[in-house]
Parts: C-alpha cells; structure tokens; sequence
C-alpha cells in the first residue's frame, strides 16, 4: 500500500469529529479529556475517547476506545488519525498508544496530525514490535 498523502486528508473533519467525542470522555481523575478519530481505508471515520477508572491502572486511552470501535465496526487499516485533548489541541499518543494503533495501520501509511504538520505513524514508533516477531520468536 502506498503511503497516505497527508494533502488527501480532510484534517478539519478528522479534528472536529476527534473534538466532538472529547467532550463525551470519562476523565474525572486526571481531568485531562481526550478525543480520537480514525479515517479507515475504506473512507469511514471511527472515534473514541479516554475512559478513566477508579483503580486508575485501568484507565483506557482514546486510541484503545478507536481500536476497539474500528473492530466493531467491521475492521480495516487506518490511514490517518487525529488525537486532541479537550482544549481541541493536539496531544500526542502515549507509547501504549502507539503499540496498540500499529496493529491496525502500516507504519509507512498512517499519518498522524501535530497540529503543525503530520508524521507517520512509523516516525512516532520506528522499529514496533509486531505480528511478525511473534511469529519468528515462538518456541518451536
Ligand atoms: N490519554 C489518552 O487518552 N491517550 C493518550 O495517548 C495519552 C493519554 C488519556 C489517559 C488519561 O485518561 C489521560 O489522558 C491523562 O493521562
């Protein structure tokens, strides 16, 4: 697959879509709101928002709340995200974050919105551990 143009990316819907489901984000501890929005491959927007516990261990990120909806909602690749904290700016993806999008996107593919450019999901996590290892390491 060839790499995503950032220019093919209607950023402005991307970011109101990711504002939009900040505002439903469950973050009464940290007090930090965040919201994700995903363009798939197939021109469909999936969206999610951190959800905070109690047991603040188990809090989930906006991202896991995108992955699990693009699994819902029949799967693909993404090829461009937007991540904004509850002021509307860009946040950047936390390291789990960027473990748990590159299941679902090629590094060299998905472009990532700064707020001031893009990048590719392989320059925000050069070098992921992926399916592949797995395969090559398991015991025999
Ligand atoms: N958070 C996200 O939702 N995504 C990230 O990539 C970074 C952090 C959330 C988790 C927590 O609810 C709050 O931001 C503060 O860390």
């Amino acid at each position: 697959m060839t790499a995503t143009s950032p220019a093919e990316v209607d950023w402005d819907a991307l970011r109101a879509r990711a504002r939009e489901v900040a505002e439903r984000a469950y973050a009464p501890y940290s007090g930090v709101r965040v919201g994700a929005a995903a363009l798939v491959d197939d021109g469909r927007v999936v969206v999610g928002c951190n959800v905070e516990n109690a047991s603040i261990g188990l809090t989930t990120c906006a991202e896991n709340g995108v992955a699990s909806a693009l699994a819902a909602s029949g799967g693909g690749r993404i090829v461009a995200l937007a991540v904004v904290a509850g002021d509307g700016e860009y946040l950047a993806p936390c390291g789990r974050c960027r473990q748990v999008l590159s299941e679902f996107a090629d590094p060299d593919v998905m472009v990532i919105d700064t707020g001031s450019g893009t990048v590719t999901l392989g320059e925000l996590l050069p070098g992921a551990f992926g399916p592949a290892d797995l395969a090559a390491r398991r015991d025999a």
